[in-house]
């Protein structure tokens, strides 16, 4: 598809950085150009020749979004701001691709499928759902749901390669069942569902593979980097956040059906061999 008519908010994040190099035509912005939650901004902004918003905007600081403060970051970006995009769609006639989390779910479905009723545990989780049902009254949008994203930018592998390095043997929580996401595998399902014209709706996307707790994946972790000497031990979720405050709860089974996008033609990369190919380029 024409690079230029894609316009991409939160272009500085995980997935906005990533979506760039998918598209080097593609318009974009990141909070200092265009701040989704300016109900103005978005109305005036110049969409002429856009056809298709790409929104990697988002307030991910789980806990964060516990704090009074965080609250209400996290739906203005998450919520508010969701809906003056999706007025921006409805008005220019573009499409809406949006990212959702399965944080809108409790975690306790086995699998979950894209139609399970919503169940968030925590205020981030409130503000994804909320988010999804704003962008679902459009006639034109892709909603990818997704799960622990790994791209450029802060997240988990980053931050147990730096207690790997620091010859730190952590305590890890190993009952949250799920698979890594890797942003470039959100790229590919998100250019493979507007270039065949899939039916519009919500997807789940995450990379395919074994599913595995956060203490598994950290011993692949170290295993990858060298360090077999360092020990992980497993603790429970209560038990790691016990204590401290504005900890939000979070969901334990993070399993996502992936059906509904191989149907469309789609086929989901292993995490674990884009997990070995990351690990070897950060450590390049
Ligand atoms: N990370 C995960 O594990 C995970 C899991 C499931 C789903 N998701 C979803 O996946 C999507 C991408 O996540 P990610 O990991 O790429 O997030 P990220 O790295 O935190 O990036 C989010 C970006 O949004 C920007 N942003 C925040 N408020 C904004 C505003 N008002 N206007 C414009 N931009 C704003 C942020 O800018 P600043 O940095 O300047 O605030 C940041 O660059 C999100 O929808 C997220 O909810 C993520």
């Amino acid at each position: 598809m024409d690079d230029s008519s894609i316009f991409i908010v939160g272009a500085n994040g995980q997935l906005g950085t990533a979506l760039r190099a998918q598209y080097p035509g593609a318009q974009f912005a990141d909070i200092n150009e265009l701040d989704i939650t300016s109900e103005e901004s978005v109305a005036n902004f110049d969409w002429s020749g856009i056809t298709t918003v790409l929104n990697a905007a988002a307030f991910t600081n789980v806990d964060g979004a516990e704090t009074p403060e965080g609250r209400v970051a996290a739906w203005k970006v998450n919520a508010t701001a969701v809906g003056y995009l999706v007025k921006a769609c409805q008005a220019h006639n573009m499409t809406l691709v949006h990212i959702s989390s399965d944080y809108v779910f409790d975690g306790t479905a086995e699998v979950h499928l894209e139609t399970e009723d919503f169940s968030p545990l925590n205020v981030y989780g409130d503000s994804k759902a909320a988010g999804d049902l704003l962008v679902q009254q459009l006639d034109s949008y892709y909603i990818l749901r997704t799960t622990w994203v790994i791209g450029e930018g802060k997240n988990f592998v980053r931050t147990m390669l730096g207690l790997a390095e620091k010859g730190i043997s952590p305590t890890v929580v190993s009952d949250q069942i799920g698979r890594l996401t890797f942003t470039d595998e959100l790229v590919r399902a998100i250019d493979h569902l507007l270039s065949s014209n899939a039916a519009t709706g919500t997807y789940n996307v995450t990379n395919d593979g074994p599913l595995e707790s956060w203490a598994q994946i950290t011993r692949r972790i170290f295993s990858l980097a060298g360090h077999d000497e360092l020990t992980v031990t497993d603790t429970s979720t209560e038990e790691y956040f016990a204590g401290k405050e504005n900890i939000a709860p979070r969901p334990l089974g993070s399993n996502m059906s992936l059906s509904k996008i191989h149907e469309t033609g789609f086929t989901s990369n292993d995490w674990t061999t884009a997990l070995e190919q990351y690990v070897k380029k950060e450590l390049a």
